[in-house]
C-alpha cells in the first residue's frame, strides 16, 4: 500500500514540527496534532522561521514557502486529526506510558489500513508495536534533529512488521527526498543513537579524567574527528532531557551499552535542558539558533582518542552483529550526524593499534564494557 497525500504527525515538539514541515515540503497535506494550542503555535512559529531561512538561502521560493505552510493544519482533537489519514507519524515524548495511552486512543479512531510509524529515539519497536492492535503495520521511523537539514531517516521494522509496511515507509522517505538506512535488528539505540548517546557520557568522563575544558574537548571533536559540532554542543542542541530519557531506556535494556555519567542527570534535575532552556553544558544568550565558538587552536590542546575508541567500539558491535553494513553505518553517521570523515577512517588516522591499546587500558581500569570488539582489528593502519 502506498502512502497517500494525507498524513498526521502526533506531537509538535522539536522532531514533530520538523517532520510535519519536511512532509509538507514534499507535497503532503499534514495534520499536526498536539494537546494544546500554545504548543501548536510555537511549532508553527518554528516552521515559519525554518521556511523563511530556506527561502533566504534560495532552497525554496517565497511563494513555495507560503504554499508549504498552508499544507500544515494544526489540530488538538485526536479523532479529527486522524480522519482520512493513512499514515501516522508519532513523535510524542519518549515515555512508554504516554505512548501506551496515545496508541490506545489512536487504535479507536485510525483508519484500519493506516500505518503507524514511531519516531522514537530508543524505545524498542517490537514492544511499542505490541501496544497497538496492528503490530504488522507498525514501524520505527527515526528522523534526526533538525529534520529540515539532516538527510537521514532510520527505518526499523519490529518483529511483526509486514514487508509491505517497510516498503511503503521506505518509499515515503524517498518521497521526502531523504535517504534511509534499514536497521536490520531492533537493537538498543538503533544505529546512530547507539554511538551518539553513549558518547555524550564518555565525553563527560573524559572531562573529569583528562583535566580538559569543554571547549577544548569539543574543538577536538570538531576538528580532529570530523564532527560538525562538538559533542557537548550537540548534546545541548539535541536536548539533555531527550538524551537523559534515551540513556535511561538504553541502560535499562542493556547495562553494557552505556555508562551513564551523573552530570547529565544533575543538569536535567536543574532543568538545564540545553539550548532550548538557555543552559545545558553551555550557557546561551538567546532563544535563536546559536553555535559554540570552537577553534582549531583549542583542538590542538586535546587528543580525543578515547572518544574515537568508544565510538568505534559501538560501531564495530553494530557491524559484527549484523545490525547494519559498514556502508550503511558510514551513510548513517554521515547523513544523520554530519560526520565529514568515515568513522573507521578516523580510527586509521589515530592508528588502529593506538585505538585498541586505549580500549584495553579503559577496559582494565573501568570494566569489560570497553573490551575491544574484534571487528576493529580487521582494519589496518594507513
Ligand atoms: N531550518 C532551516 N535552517 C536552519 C535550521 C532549520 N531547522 N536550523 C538551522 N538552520 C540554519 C541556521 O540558521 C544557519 O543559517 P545561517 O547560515 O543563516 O546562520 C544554517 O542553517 C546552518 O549554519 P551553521 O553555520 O550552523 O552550519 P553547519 O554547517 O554546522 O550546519 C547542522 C548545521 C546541519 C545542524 C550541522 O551542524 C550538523 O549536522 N550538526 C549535527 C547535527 C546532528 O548530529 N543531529 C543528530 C542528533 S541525534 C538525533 O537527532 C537523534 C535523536 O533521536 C536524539
Amino acid at each position: 500500500m502506498s502512502i497517500s497525500k494525507n498524513i498526521t504527525v502526533l506531537g509538535s515538539g522539536i522532531m514533530g514540527h520538523g517532520i510535519a514541515q519536511v512532509s509538507a515540503m514534499a507535497g503532503y497535506n499534514v495534520i499536526l496534532r498536539d494537546i494544546d494550542l500554545i504548543l501548536l503555535n510555537k511549532a508553527l512559529d518554528k516552521i515559519k522561521w525554518s521556511l523563511s531561512k530556506l527561502a533566504e538561502k534560495n532552497k525554496i521560493t517565497q511563494i513555495e514557502s507560503e504554499t508549504i505552510f498552508k499544507r500544515i493544519t494544526p489540530e488538538i482533537n485526536l479523532e479529527k486529526s486522524l480522519a482520512g489519514t493513512d499514515f501516522i507519524v508519532e513523535a510524542v515524548p519518549e515515555d512508554l506510558e504516554i505512548k501506551r495511552k496515545l496508541y490506545a486512543e489512536v487504535d479507536r479512531f485510525a483508519d484500519e489500513e493506516a500505518i503507524y510509524a514511531s519516531n522514537t529515539s530508543t524505545l524498542p519497536i517490537t514492544e511499542m508495536a505490541a501496544l497497538t492492535k496492528r503490530p504488522d503495520k507498525f514501524i520505527g521511523l527515526h528522523f534526526f534533529n533538525p529534520p529540515q537539514l539532516m538527510r537521514l531517516v532510520e527505518v526499523i521494522p519490529g518483529r511483526e512488521t509486514r514487508p509491505e509496511t517497510t516498503k511503503s515507509v521506505l518509499d515515503f522517505v524517498k518521497q521526502l527526498g531523504k535517504e534511509s538506512v534499514l536497521c536490520k535488528k531492533d537493537v538498543v539505540g538503533f544505529i546512530v543513537n547507539r554511538i551518539f548517546i553513549p558518547l555524550v557520557h564518555e565525553a563527560a568522563y573524559f572531562l573529569d579524567r583528562d583535566g580538559v575544558t569543554m571547549t577544548q574537548l569539543d574543538s577536538a571533536v570538531k576538528y580532529k574527528m570530523g564532527y560538525p559540532m562538538g559533542i557537548f554542543e550537540l548534546a545541548d542542541y539535541t536536548g539533555l532531557d531527550v538524551i537523559y530519557k534515551a540513556t535511561l531506556e538504553m541502560y535499562a535494556r542493556d547495562k553494557k551499552v552505556i555508562n551513564p555519567h551523573p552530570r547529565i542527570k544533575q543538569l536535567v534535575d536543574c532543568r538545564y535542558f540545553g539550548k532550548k532552556t538557555g543552559r545545558g553544558f553551555y550557557e546561551y544568550s538567546s532563544n535563536s539558533y546559536e553555535r559554540i565558538n570552537l577553534t582549531s587552536e583549542e583542538a590542538e590542546k586535546y587528543n580525543p582518542i578515547g572518544l574515537v575508541a568508544t565510538a568505534a567500539n559501538n560501531a564495530a558491535w553494530l557491524i559484527s552483529n549484523n545490525v547494519c553494513t559498514k556502508a550503511d553505518l558510514d551513510k548513517a553517521l554521515n547523513l544523520g550526524m554530519g560526520l565529514k570523515t568515515d568513522l573507521f577512517e578516523t580510527v586509521k588516522q589515530f592508528g588502529v593499534k593506538n585505538v585498541l591499546t586505549k580500549l584495553n587500558e579503559m577496559s582494565a581500569k573501568y570494566g569489560p564494557r570497553y573490551e575491544p570488539n574484534p571487528h576493529i582489528g580487521t582494519y589496518e593502519d594507513k
